[in-house]
C-alpha cells in the first residue's frame, strides 16, 4: 500500500462573478514511504493548492486521496486535524516562526499538541532537533535575530520534531540565495532521509528540483512526469519551467514533454 495516493483529484473555486476557476483538473499521483519528489510549474499553476490538498489543509473538489489506504474524504474534521499533525510537517517559503517566541519555543510549539512522551519531553525534543539542524548554541535566539537560513533551519527543525511522515515544502528556498537555498535542501534531504520520511517540495529552482528522485511539472491542471539531469541530456527552460531535452536537439529547437516524460521537438 503506498503511503499517498491521488487518483483523478480536481479543485475548482467559484469566483464572485460566478465562473468557476478550475485549478486542478485531474492529478493522479502515488508517494511511497521515504520517496522524495518535486514539483516544478508556474507561478499561479495550482502548485500550493496541491500541497494544500495533500497535507489535509484543503479538499479535492471530485477524485479520491488515499492516505495509507484510507480515504481522505471519509475522516472526520477532528481525525483529519488528528492525521494531519501526526503525519505531516510543512516548510514554506515565508518560514513562519511566531516573532517573540525563541528558536526552542518554536520547534516545541507542534508537540503541545502531541501526546505523551513527545508532549512532556517538548523541550528537549525541540532541542535535539534544533542541534540536528546544526542550532544546538543558538535555542533562545528569537527569530529576528537569525540569517534566513537559520530561520529555514528552525522552520525544519519544528516540521520533523514530531517525526512526520510526510514532508510538504512549498518554495523552500524562495526566499534564500542560491547558496544557503542548496545548504538548506541538502539538510533537508539528509534528515528526511535519517527519518525515512517522504518529501515533496514545491521548487522554482532546478537544482533544488533535481535533488528528488521523481520530478514533475505542473501544468493546465495536470502533473506531467519530467526527467531532470539524466545522462545525455540538457536541461532547458520551457515557458519559465526547466525541462530536459536531448543533447542533440538544436539549443533554439522548440521542445514538448508528453505525458510520459518523453521530449519531442
Ligand atoms: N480560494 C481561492 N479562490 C479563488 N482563487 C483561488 C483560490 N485558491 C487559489 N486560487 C487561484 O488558483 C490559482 C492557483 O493558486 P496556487 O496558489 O495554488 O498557485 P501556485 O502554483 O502555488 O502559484 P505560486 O507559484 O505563485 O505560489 C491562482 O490563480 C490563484 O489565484
Ligand atoms: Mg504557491
Amino acid at each position: 500500500m503506498s503511503l499517498l495516493e491521488l487518483t483523478d483529484v480536481t479543485r475548482s473555486v467559484v469566483l464572485p462573478d460566478e465562473r468557476v476557476l478550475e485549478i486542478l483538473r485531474g492529478i493522479t499521483l502515488t508517494v511511497d514511504a521515504g520517496e522524495h519528489v518535486s514539483i516544478v510549474g508556474r507561478s499561479g499553476t495550482g502548485k500550493s493548492t496541491l500541497l494544500n490538498i495533500l497535507g489535509l489543509l484543503d479538499s479535492p473538489t471530485s477524485g479520491e486521496y488515499l492516505l495509507e489506504g484510507v480515504s481522505v474524504a471519509r475522516l472526520s474534521q477532528r481525525k483529519r486535524a488528528w492525521r494531519r499533525g501526526e503525519d505531516f510537517g510543512f516548510v514554506f517559503q515565508q518560514f513562519n516562526l511566531m516573532p517573540g517566541r525563541t528558536a526552542l519555543e518554536n520547534v516545541a510549539a507542534p508537540l503541545m499538541y502531541a501526546r505523551g512522551r513527545q508532549f512532556w519531553k517538548r523541550r528537549t525534543l525541540a532541542a535535539e532537533m534544533l542541534d540536528r539542524v546544526g542550532l544546538g548554541d543558538r535555542l533562545e535566539d528569537m527569530p529576528e535575530k537569525l540569517s534566513g537560513g537559520e530561520q529555514q533551519r528552525v522552520a525544519i527543525a519544528r516540521a520533523l520534531v514530531r517525526g512526520p511522515r510526510v514532508i510538504l515544502a512549498d518554495e523552500p528556498t524562495g526566499a534564500l540565495d542560491v547558496d544557503t537555498g542548496g545548504e538548506v535542501m541538502a539538510l533537508l534531504d539528509e534528515i528526511a532521509a535519517q527519518t525515512g520520511a517522504a518529501l515533496i517540495a514545491i521548487t522554482h529552482d532546478l537544482a533544488v528540483a533535481a535533488r528528488a528522485q521523481r520530478h514533475y511539472r505542473l501544468a493546465g491542471g495536470v502533473l506531467v512526469p519530467i526527467v531532470l539531469n539524466a545522462p545525455g541530456r540538457v536541461t532547458e527552460w520551457v515557458g519559465d519551467v526547466p525541462t530536459d531535452v536531448p543533447a542533440d536537439l538544436p539549443a533554439d529547437s522548440p521542445a514538448t514533454v508528453d505525458e510520459h516524460g518523453a521530449v519531442t521537438a
